[in-house]
């Protein structure tokens, strides 16, 4: 990303990256050790830099893109047993995003970072994604996760539902 551009970036987003609320996402972990603060900071640049290769709003992507995980525990704390499949992180954790992107960042949301927020796991949502910039998020989401794709095993963490790796993962 140019330099001109990353300036800007963080232009748009200032006011959420200096925020306590967001800033205690770098103690969240999110999949493997990686924090929801730093894989959602890699979303936000990567939807960015792609809006703005196809002239779209970047801004929108910029600001849905960092918000979109910006749930309200770390997911590994959640109880798995009991609960329906669509009660698990990853059918749920979007909307609660929303939910705490409003309450922290009233000014900033519009009908397209909602979408942006709420539909970015499709396609496990009911519907998909209504703008193109949704479209963006979504998919840098799923490029920045692809360490998780790669490991077949390590697949349901993108769904939110491994608790915990098992000893023997952990040197690898
Ligand atoms: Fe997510
Ligand atoms: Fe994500």
């Amino acid at each position: 990303m140019k330099k001109e551009e990353k300036k800007e970036f963080y232009k748009i987003v200032a006011s959420i990256i200096n925020n306590k609320e967001f800033q205690r996402r770098k103690t969240f972990k999110h999949h493997g050790d990686e924090s929801v603060f730093d894989h959602s900071l890699k979303v936000a640049l990567l939807s960015y830099s792609l809006a703005k290769k196809f002239h779209l709003d970047a801004q929108s992507c910029a600001i849905g893109g960092l918000l979109h995980d910006f749930y309200t525990k770390p997911w590994m704390d959640n109880k798995v047993k009991g609960k329906k499949i669509t009660e698990l992180h990853g059918f749920v954790h979007a909307k609660e995003a929303y939910q705490n992107a409003l309450k922290e960042f009233p000014y900033l949301m519009t009908p397209k970072i909602k979408d942006i927020i709420v539909k970015h796991m499709f396609p496990l949502t009911p519907l998909p994604p209504s703008y193109a910039e949704s479209w963006i998020v979504t998919l840098s989401d799923k490029i920045v996760s692809m360490s998780v794709f790669k490991k077949p095993k390590d697949l349901p963490m993108y769904l939110g539902i491994n608790k915990k790796k098992k000893r023997s993962d952990k040197n690898e």
